[in-house]
């Protein structure tokens, strides 16, 4: 079989670091071309090919994907929760039409696999809080969440339509250390880690007792690697498979670094985003993901604090 070629779009962002990474461990440096509209990340310098691409530019992307014999494509290029709100046409046009250009062009050029993400932001508040289901009320409230839910039955159709074998997985609040986070809600799950060790003093822009669903990236990249590989008939469901972990709240993160900085205090003086926060679940039943292709976290509360705490201590 034809070596695969893995085009990474949006690879300078939170996940695009590490997935990339990740998966040039795994088909070998040369065959994954990390792209995106920034430069290239300074974790990704010297690791392989990087390529400065606009996804809304549906011809430069073709000719990157034959240019480069493009197998794959994860398009990770997106504008989150927060900052969307902050322009929701912005974020309506890259979130739709960036999936539409890629799909477009793996029904044209034949490519093996796209991996496209969705969010929990999918969910509205009429959407259950606690286990919210795969299938549900789905009603949500935010142009994010609208765009993520719009491309979900995107990556459907053309699946059905025209067997381009796309997957996609809701992700939860991701937290690491690596890249920064890109403007969404969860974020505050990352900056408190950050001024904890610098200032041993948070103030959240979310209230204490705000719990949403959140995982540690190490599990993020796991699941989407395993789904990627999972046999193609196991995949049952071709909109955007829910993905769970862990639910905290910030003041059940604080208290968790407390544990390893004893002095460390925070306060809650909550925004915009809180809004955005009491629209999503608390948590999520993910069961049809542990069935279907064997999804198991590895990461709780704990463990991803001792984790990022280490690591970011010797950055
Ligand atoms: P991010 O904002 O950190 O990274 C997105 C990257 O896309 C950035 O490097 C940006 O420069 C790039 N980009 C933006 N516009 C582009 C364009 N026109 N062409 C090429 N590149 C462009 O986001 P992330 O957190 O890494 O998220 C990646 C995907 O995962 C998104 O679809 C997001 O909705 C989804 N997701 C993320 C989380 C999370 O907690 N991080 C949770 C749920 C879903
Ligand atoms: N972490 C993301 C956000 O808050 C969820 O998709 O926007």
């Amino acid at each position: 079989m034809a070596k695969e070629k893995i085009l990474v779009i949006g690879a300078s962002g939170q996940i695009g670091v590490e997935l990339t990474l990740a998966l040039r461990k795994i088909y070998g440096d040369a065959q994954v071309v990390a792209s995106d509209l920034r430069e290239e990340n300074s974790l990704l310098k010297g690791t392989g090919p990087y390529v400065s691409l606009d996804v809304m530019n549906k011809e430069m992307l073709h000719v990157q994907v034959i240019r480069q014999n493009v197998t794959q494509i994860y398009l990770l290029a997106a504008i989150l929760s927060a900052t969307g709100e902050k322009n929701p046409g912005l974020a309506w046009h890259l979130n739709t039409q960036s999936l539409l250009n890629v799909l477009d062009i793996a029904r044209e050029e034949n490519l093996h696999k796209v991996y496209w993400p969705s969010s929990i932001a999918v969910f509205g508040p009429t959407s259950p809080k606690q286990l919210c289901p795969q299938q549900t009320i789905i009603e949500p409230t935010t142009v994010y969440g609208i765009s993520k839910y719009a491309g979900e039955f995107w990556c459907k159709y053309y699946n059905q339509r025209f067997g381009v074998d796309v997957r996609s997985l809701r992700y939860p609040g991701l937290i690491s250390y690596k890249s920064a986070p890109g403007g969404g809600t969860t974020d505050y799950a990352v900056e408190i880690f950050h001024e904890a060790l610098e200032e041993k003093k948070y103030t959240s822009f979310l209230d204490e007792n705000t719990y949403l669903p959140m995982m540690y990236m190490p599990d993020a990249i796991k699941a989407t690697i395993e789904l990627m590989e999972a046999d193609a008939a196991k995949i049952s469901v071709r909109t955007s498979y829910n993905l769970g972990a862990i639910s905290f709240s910030p003041k059940e993160i604080a208290a968790e670094i407390k544990k390893h900085i004893p002095d460390f205090t925070i306060d809650y003086k909550p925004d915009y985003r809180q809004q955005i926060a009491d629209s999503w679940p608390q948590s999520i039943d993910d069961s049809v993901a542990r069935k279907d292709w064997g999804w198991q976290h590895e990461y709780d509360l704990s463990r991803m604090t001792e984790d990022m705490l280490n690591n970011l201590q010797f950055q």
